[in-house]
């Protein structure tokens, strides 16, 4: 079996991860062959020329054909999956809502791009920031795909929340599920423990709720803006592997005792605007993803959940001339 996988922004800090993981089979097995179409700015065509170099020397059994190209028609034709990292990240100081007008037009020109060459059956993930914004915009510019086709990432938001939780526990992450993030890859979103548990408890039993309020919670909120501070860029590496895992388990199912958190088009659930891309907690199985319903909401959950619905009201307001 083959298919075909679209990176664009190829030759920036998450494609250049995001593309040799692909290849080498992390994201489909190393049963299926994937051919890359790798997708830059005319200025970024050299360097991506060199990442396809770098690609055909690691001689990865899973790898078919490498397209290199700034056409985006060439980038997203008849392409299975598309991952669309390429637009500008922000730097010390910026919120990534800053970054909405200045990447927006990037994705009103792919969604008409993928809606005119992709495969109908296209799963798209939007990675590049401000990213539900960003997939809201691709999708309203590609009617002819389904709009649940089209999600943004907050999977980076979930392992962050994960990994504070194995950290402040002693618990390795692996033995941690049914953490939620709910809303907009914002400050904003919701990092829910409610349900979470922790080696099989209740993490509401064992953690104390002034660290859940006032550490964990803001912790997970600008994690992003923490390693902008660290590393001078913004995250890479976790956003890559953030990727894979999102659309991996989008692809060939979640996890059947846990859930994910995944940025999806609301069909207002939980009340929230129908139509805005935000995160819930999410199964996958068959290909498809399910919002997890029936959850009880308190009251610090559902205000959460509301500012972070408000803010992503407010984004799509300020775009409304691209949809
Ligand atoms: P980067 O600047 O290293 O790379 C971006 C690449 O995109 C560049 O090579 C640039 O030439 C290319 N590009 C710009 N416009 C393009 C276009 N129209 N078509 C194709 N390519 C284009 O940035 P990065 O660190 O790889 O981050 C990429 C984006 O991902 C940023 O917006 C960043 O904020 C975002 N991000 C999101 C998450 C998340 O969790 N959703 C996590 C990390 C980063
Ligand atoms: C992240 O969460 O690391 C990314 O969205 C990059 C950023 O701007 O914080």
């Amino acid at each position: 079996m083959s298919r075909t996988i679209t990176i664009t922004g190829a030759a920036g800090q998450i494609g250049y991860q995001l593309a040799f993981r692909i290849a080498s089979g992390q994201l489909l097995g190393d049963k299926t062959k994937v051919n890359l179409k790798l997708l830059e700015i005319n200025p970024a065509l050299e360097a991506l020329k060199g990442v396809a170099m770098e690609l055909e020397d690691c001689a990865f059994k899973s790898l078919g054909e490498i397209t290199v190209t700034d056409d985006p028609s060439l980038a997203f034709g008849d392409t299975n999956f598309a991952f669309l990292v390429g637009a500008k990240p922000r730097g010390p100081g910026m919120e990534r809502s800053d970054l909405l007008i200045e990447n927006a037009e990037i994705f009103s020109a792919q969604g008409k791009a993928i809606n005119e060459n992709a495969n109908k059956n296209i799963k798209v993930l939007v990675v590049g920031n401000p990213a539900n914004t960003n997939a809201l915009i691709a999708s309203t510019n590609a009617p002819d795909i389904n709009p649940g086709s089209f999600n943004a990432m907050m999977r980076l938001d979930h392992n962050r929340a994960i990994a504070q939780l194995a950290k402040k526990t002693g618990i390795h992450n692996s033995e941690i599920n049914k953490v939620a993030i709910w809303g907009n890859h914002s400050t904003t979103q919701y990092p829910d423990i409610t349900n979470a548990l922790i080696d099989s408890k209740k993490a509401i039993d064992i953690l104390d709720q002034k660290w859940v309020r006032n550490e964990f919670i803001p912790r997970v909120q600008k994690r992003g803006a923490e390693i902008i501070q660290a590393r001078g860029l913004s995250s890479a590496a976790s956003a890559a592997s953030a990727a894979i895992d999102h659309m991996r388990d989008w692809e060939l199912g979640s996890s059947e005792d846990d859930w994910v958190s995944m940025a999806v088009p609301s069909d207002g659930s939980y009340g929230i605007s129908e139509g805005i891309i935000f995160s819930y907690p999410i199964t996958c199985k068959d290909q498809e993803y399910s919002i997890v319903q029936g959850l009880d909401l308190d009251e610090f959950s559902l205000e959460s959940i509301k500012t972070s619905e408000q803010e992503l009201l407010e984004e799509r307001e300020a775009i409304k001339h691209l949809l």
